[in-house]
């Protein structure tokens, strides 16, 4: 379920061949194709190979690849025809092409058409793996794509959003119907509420799932760094772009973008992602002819971006267009008869995970009932998650709980909102302390981003955060 990376091994196994990735092989020489698949297989990688461009289409369309490596000038179907029919058939598979000596052009019109990279050959050993190795990557970067037919959709369905209470039951019945439309969607809610949850859950209720769902998070990147990686640069367009390359918008092609934590983006980028959705095509920086885009965009915020409308932080053009759909995530202390069905689901997903089923005692149970959830469903779910860990016998008791969840709150004077901020301030300071000052830890612990947790202190003028 979660997708925080788990601690990594202090001793890696050697991978199993193929782990690394699937490559496709496509060259009509047949011994530039034997040599260059050995090279792959050796370090680790899972490898095919086509022996014609014809050989290549049928394959990208039947089985899916990480990367397709494809010699350009093959016939009759060449390696352009490769690029066209894999990027139809599957957007989020890189193809890097390999080009003969003094045909450098062939290779720029390549990667104007969408290809990730080139190689001009002949080459080394190192330099293949190295360009194979990025492309990899940046096929990783683009998150589980469904690759088989209806598989996006069984894992990520509405079905997967735990929870029965009244907020949750209509947000559900909004995603139902809105889903299938092509509309662009603004969501909005607490951080750990679930919105990527829910934009994915859009994503496979649409006719788009068979294509990329595409997240980019804006609060994890530069204003420069956002702007060539969702829209793509030429080459030579800033310092380090030694090769032009096509951005996240042009991967999602046919499929859905997920804009996350749109209020942190600058006014140059607003306006550009504006004319994107206005227009329907984008430019690549440092480029001046537009790329025709057909993707679906979801964005979301965790911050109120109608203040931040109202301040001129955000472009209220902008917001007008995505927020054609506005969907609010509840924050989990307005659904509090859903926490014993999350419970369950989450120790359901920790006895698949370990094999062994835990459950709750009543009174853990009450605990996590009454408490205030600044972290939301996510800190809920790092929360059964430690506590399944750390109990010894099959039940959970408060004991065993790493978090000092306070029992039923005391109803203290005041707005709603302060006794919000109280709840909070007592979960963050108690945690900050168990932790002897370690903020990353704490954030770990509460079930927020570290930039959350900061955020929270500055607010509450809790001392440590700056
Ligand atoms: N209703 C739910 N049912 C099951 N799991 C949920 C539900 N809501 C959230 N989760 C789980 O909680 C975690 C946080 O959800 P998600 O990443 O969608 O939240 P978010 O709102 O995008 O958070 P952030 O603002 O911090 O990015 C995920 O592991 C998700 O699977
Ligand atoms: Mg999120």
């Amino acid at each position: 379920m979660s997708e925080q990376p788990r601690p990594a091994d202090p001793q890696p196994a050697p991978r199993p061949s193929g782990q690394l990735g699937k490559v496709l092989v496509v060259d009509d020489q047949k011994n530039m194709r034997a040599t260059t698949a050995l090279v792959l297989r050796d370090a680790g990688y899972a490898v095919a190979e086509a022996e014609s461009g014809a050989a290549a289409v049928q394959r990208v369309a039947a089985e899916p690849f990480d990367v397709v490596l494809t010699d350009v000038r093959m016939g009759p179907v060449d390696g352009m025809e490769v690029l066209r029919a894999t990027l139809e058939s599957a957007p989020a598979t890189q193809v890097i092409v390999m080009t003969a000596y003094g045909t450098i052009e062939s290779a720029v019109e390549a990667i104007r058409r969408g290809a990730y990279d080139y190689l001009a050959k002949p080459f080394q050993e190192d330099e293949l793996l190295l360009r194979i190795a990025k492309a990899v990557e940046r096929r990783r970067l683009l998150g589980e794509v469904s690759l088989l037919a209806g598989e996006f959709r069984a894992r990520y369905g509405l079905e997967h959003i735990v929870g029965r209470s009244a907020p949750i039951r209509e947000l559900l019945e909004r995603v139902r119907r809105v889903a299938p439309t092509d509309s662009t969607v603004l969501i909005s809610g607490e951080s750990g509420t679930g919105k990527e949850l829910v934009a994915r859950a859009l994503h496979a209720g649409s006719r788009r799932s068979q294509k990329p769902f595409v997240p980019v998070n804006c609060a994890a990147i530069t204003e420069t760094l956002l702007e060539s990686e969702l829209f793509g640069h030429a080459r030579g367009a800033f310092t380090g772009a030694t090769r032009a390359r096509r951005g996240l918008f042009e991967e999602a092609s046919g499929g859905t973008l997920f804009i996350d934590e749109i209020t942190e983006t600058a006014p140059g980028f607003q306006a550009k992602l504006l004319r994107a959705l206005q227009e329907g095509e984008i430019r690549r920086v440092g480029e001046s002819m537009p790329v025709r885009v057909d993707v679906r965009v979801i964005a979301s915020t965790n911050r109120e971006i109608k203040q931040a409308v109202a301040e001129r932080r955000f472009r209220e053009d902008l917001y007008y267009r995505l927020a054609v759909v506005p969907l609010r995530v509840p924050p989990l202390r307005e659904r509090r008869e859903d926490v014993p069905l999350l419970v369950e689901h989450f120790l359901e997903a920790h006895a698949r995970r370990t094999g062994v089923r835990k459950r709750l005692d009543p009174e853990a149970l009450a605990r996590l009932e009454t408490y205030s959830w600044p972290g939301n469903v996510r800190e809920l779910e790092n929360l059964v998650e430690q506590a399944a860990a750390l109990s010894q016998g099959p039940v959970i008791t408060p004991v065993d709980m790493p978090f000092d969840t306070p029992g039923p709150e005391q109803p203290t004077p005041g707005t709603l909102a302060e006794a919000v901020d109280e709840a909070e301030r007592r979960a963050i300071t108690a945690a900050v302390q168990r932790c002897q000052g370690d903020l990353g830890e704490a954030a770990r612990q509460l079930g927020v981003s570290s930039t959350t947790l900061w955020r929270r202190m500055k607010r509450l003028a809790i001392p440590g955060g700056g």
